[in-house]
């Protein structure tokens, strides 16, 4: 399989962090952010990786990252110019992922204690559609949170203000070729971004969309307080 990374964005919740550099480039724990995702897709054999950048600090990202040969793997980049929301910046994958191919996306900003060789291996193994990692979570209204029926998600609810459940869906998704379809069909939302929960609604409806949950500590390193406490568990892991 091959990787995604997505890692845009402003980063506006870590102001004035990120008025000098892109949020994946902070330091968390003893590594830049984006190290973590690379390892994460590394260490579960996947080699041939796209990140997806914005245009700050997009030669930071060369200068520290280079090929990828320091880590083992090999790194594409591709430059979404304004933030337009995750599925945006998803779609530039098209072309670095061919038809045939199946594939995992990480956001950047999600930290996580768990190797993804199982999720991987899971998904290599469905037959058909997409599958998302879940995290129990003490404010799931900060998140995209499922309606889960058996082994299938039925819909996804994004930010809602009485959730159904304590999940979340984690910014860790395994998508086929199919995905790229299902963007161009997708309209912006509220806040003017093609939403990666419109997305993953979509195999919901097909009855497609099949879920894991992750057994360890996950982070979404979107603000101070939780960069700082995923720093905390990153060196404690060391
Ligand atoms: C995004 C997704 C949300 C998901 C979260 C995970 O939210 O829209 O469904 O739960 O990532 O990190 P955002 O960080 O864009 O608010």
């Amino acid at each position: 399989m091959k990787g995604v990374i997505l890692a845009g964005g402003t980063g506006t919740r870590l102001r004035p962090l990120t008025k000098l550099v892109n949020k994946h480039l902070l330091p968390v724990g003893k590594h830049p952010m984006i190290h973590y995702s690379i390892r994460k897709m590394k260490d579960a054999g996947i080699h041939d990786i796209l990140l997806v950048i914005g245009k700050q600090s997009a030669g930071m990202y060369m200068d520290f990252l280079g090929s990828g040969q320091d880590w083992g793997v090999n790194l594409t980049y591709k430059i979404q110019e304004k933030a337009g929301g995750i599925a945006e910046a998803l779609s530039l994958a098209d072309g670095f992922i061919q038809p045939k191919d199946k594939f995992v996306v990480i956001l950047g900003d999600n930290l996580f204690e768990d190797p993804l060789t199982d999720y991987v291996h899971a998904y290599e193994a469905q037959d058909q559609g997409a599958m998302v990692l879940l995290k129990e979570v003490e404010e799931p209204t900060r998140y995209g949170v499922p309606h889960i029926e058996g082994n299938r998600i039925v819909s996804i609810e994004e930010k809602p203000e009485q959730p159904q459940s304590n999940f979340c869906v984690t910014g860790i998704y395994m998508y086929d070729y199919g995905v790229f379809h299902i963007i161009q069909t997708i309209e912006p939302s509220g806040r003017g971004e093609l939403e990666i929960t419109d997305v993953n609604n979509c195999y919901a409806e097909e009855g497609t969309l099949t879920y894991n949950i992750l057994e360890g500590w996950w982070a979404d390193a979107g603000t101070i307080q939780s960069l700082y406490d995923a720093g905390s568990k990153l060196l404690e892991g060391e």
